[in-house]
C-alpha cells in the first residue's frame, strides 16, 4: 500500500516536473513536494528506505514482554532482590540457561550448545551455506549486581528476531543468537571465558585444565555438574571455524552516564578499551595481634593495602582520564581481628583505550609490588597477569549499518568508546564486530540500582533488528 502510494507520487512528479525540479525534489528542497508529503501522510522517500523496501510491516518491539522476561530472569539469583547474583555453572546459572533455551525454541530458533555451554539459537536463512550474522551477550551476573547487564543483549536479541519475524523479513544469511558462557570473571577469575574460547584461545583451553575456583572445585568438575564438557577435557571443539560469522553485533546497556546525560537514544560503539587483570599475593609471618610488637612484624595485609594505594597512584600518574584501575578483591588470611595477616590476596583490574599506556601502568604496579615486599619484609609469592588484552575496533561496515538503522528509525545516536569489556572484544578476533549501546539510569551498572527503561530497550532492539536484517542481506 505504502509502496503503491510512493510509486504514484513518483509518477506524478515525473510527468509534471522538469528534471532539475525532480532532482531538487529528491533532495527534499521542493516545497510543493513537501506539502504533498504532509498532505498525503506518505513520505515520498519511502522507496529509499530499507524498512519499506524489505519488510511487509513496520518494526514493533514488545518492550513489556521483554521487561517481564528480564524481571523473571532476575529472580534466578543467589542474593535477594533487587540485587542479582548468578555465577557460572551454579544452579541459578543452569536454570537461566534453560529459560533462554526455551525462549529461543519459542521463537523458532534451532538450539545447540558447545562443550563449555555457549548457547546458539539459529534462524536459518535462505542461503544457509553463507556465513551467518550473529548477535548476543551474557546472562551471568557478578555478586550483588543488577538485572540488565548482558541480559538485555540476550533477551533483546531474541526479541529482535521476533521483531523481524513479525515484520515479514526473510534472512538471506542465517541469524544466530548467542548466549556466551561466563562473561564475568567471578568464579574462575577469567573474563569472557566462552567468547575467548570461541575466538580460539589455545592458552585458555590449556589453562582451564588446572583452574580451580575459591572452593577448590576444578573448572571441569564445575562444567560437568552443569551438564557440559562431559566427553573430554579437550576444549578445541569450542573454537569457531574461520568465517563462521560474517558479522557479530552486541546490544548492551551503556554502563556509563553519557547517553542519558546527553538525551541520546543509541550509542554506536567504535572501539572497546583494553582490559587487564592481575592476581597478587604477599606472605608474612602473621602472629598474635597483642604479643608481636610493631617493630617485629611483617604484616602481609599492610603490604596489600599499600599496593592498593600504589595502583591508584600509578593510574593517576598516567595523566589520562581514560586510564582506570580498581582493586576489587583484597582478602586477608586468616581474617581474624586478633591475628596479624599472614597472607593478602589482591585482584587488580586496569584498563585504558590506549594499550601502551595500560601496559606501563601494569609494569609500575609490578615494580611497586616488589618494592613494597622488600620494604615490609614480606614475600611476593604471586604476581600473575591473568589477562592483558588489546583493545578492539568495530568494523566500518557494521558501524555504517548501525548508523543507517538509527537514522531510519529516527533515533538520535552518537559514536562512543566502550570502557567496559564485552564478549564483542573477543568476537572481533574472529568476526567483523559492532556494538549498540542504550542509555541506563545514571550510568549505574554492576550494582542493584542498574536500570534501563522499556523505551530505551525498545529502541535498542529495533536498531539491532534492522542492523541484523541489513547485514543478513549483504
Ligand atoms: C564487564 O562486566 C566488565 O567488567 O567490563
Ligand atoms: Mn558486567
Ligand atoms: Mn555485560
Amino acid at each position: 500500500m505504502q509502496k503503491n502510494m510512493s510509486l504514484s507520487a513518483l509518477l506524478q512528479i515525473l510527468f509534471l516536473c522538469p528534471f532539475s525540479t525532480l532532482t531538487a525534489a529528491f533532495n527534499n528542497e521542493d516545497p510543493t513536494l513537501r506539502t504533498m508529503e504532509d498532505f498525503s501522510g506518505y513520505p515520498i522517500h519511502e522507496s529509499h528506505s530499507f524498512i519499506s523496501n524489505t519488510l511487509s510491516s513496520p518494526l514493533y518491539a514488545d518492550a513489556q514482554n521483554l521487561q517481564n522476561q528480564i524481571d523473571e530472569l532476575s529472580r534466578l539469583s543467589d542474593t535477594p532482590a533487587p540485587s542479582v547474583t548468578r555465577v557460572l555453572y551454579t544452579e541459578k546459572d543452569v536454570l537461566a540457561r534453560r529459560y533462554i533455551k526455551n525462549l529461543m525454541g519459542l521463537s523458532g530458533l534451532s538450539v545447540r550448545e558447545d562443550a563449555v555451554g555457549n548457547i546458539f539459537g539459529r534462524w536459518e536463512g535462505d542461503e544457509p551455506e553463507l556465513a551467518a550474522v550473529a548477535t548476543g551477550s551474557h546472562t551471568d551476573a557478578i555478586p550483588y549486581s543488577g538485572k540488565y547487564d548482558g541480559v538485555v543483549g540476550v533477551l533483546g536479541a531474541i526479541e529482535a528476531i521476533n521483531v523481524l519475524k513479525r515484520s515479514g523479513f526473510k534472512p538471506k544469511r542465517s541469524l544466530e543468537v548467542i548466549l556466551f558462557t561466563s562473561e564475568e570473571p567471578t568464579r574462575f577469575g577469567i573474563s569472557c571465558l566462552g567468547s575467548r574460547l570461541l575466538a580460539g584461545s589455545e592458552a585458555l583451553a590449556k589453562a582451564l585444565k588446572t583452574t580451580f575456583d575459591g572452593q577448590n572445585i576444578s573448572f571441569f568438575d564445575a562444567a560437568r555438574s552443569a551438564g557440559y564438557a562431559n566427553d573430554q577435557d579437550d576444549l578445541s571443539s569450542v573454537f569457531l571455524k574461520k568465517g563462521t560469522y560474517s558479522a557479530f553485533v552486541e546490544l548492551h546497556i551503556e554502563q556509563g552516564p553519557i547517553l542519558e546525560d546527553e538525551g541520546i537514544s543509541i550509542g554506536i560503539v567504535t572501539a572497546i578499551a583494553a582490559p587487564a587483570s592481575i592476581k597478587v599475593e604477599f606472605e608474612g609471618n602473621g602472629g598474635h595481634a597483642g604479643a608481636v610488637l610493631m617493630p617485629n612484624r611483617n604484616d602481609a595485609g599492610l603490604a596489600g593495602a599499600e599496593l592498593a594505594l600504589a595502583v591508584e597512584r600509578h593510574v593517576l600518574e598516567s595523566g589520562s582520564i581514560d586510564s582506570v584501575g580498581t582493586v576489587g578483591i583484597l582478602e586477608l588470611h586468616p581474617g581474624a581481628i586478633n591475628s596479624i595477616p599472614s597472607r593478602s590476596h589482591l585482584e587488580i583490574d586496569t584498563r585504558d583505550i590506549n594499550e601502551e599506556r595500560r601496559n606501563i601502568i601494569i609494569e609500575k604496579i609490578h615494580q611497586s609490588a616488589s618494592a613494597i615486599a622488600k620494604k615490609r619484609q614480606v614475600k611476593l609469592t604471586e604476581f600473575k597477569i591473568i589477562n592483558q588484552d588489546p583493545p578492539a575496533l568495530s568494523e566500518k561496515s557494521i558501524i555504517k549499518a548501525m548508523e543507517e538503522a538509527s537514522k531510519e528509525l529516527n533515533l538520535s545516536h552518537k559514536f562512543m568508546i566502550s570502557r567496559a569489556y564485552h564478549d564483542s572484544l573477543f568476537m572481533a578476533r574472529v568476526s567483523p564486530m559492532g556494538m549498540i549501546f542504550i542509555p541506563c539510569y545514571k550510568g549505574y551498572s554492576h550494582k542493584p540500582e542498574e536500570f534501563s527503561s522499556m523505551d530505551a530497550m525498545s529502541n535498542g532492539v529495533k536498531v539491532l533488528a534492522l542492523t541484523l536484517a541489513k547485514l543478513s542481506l549483504e
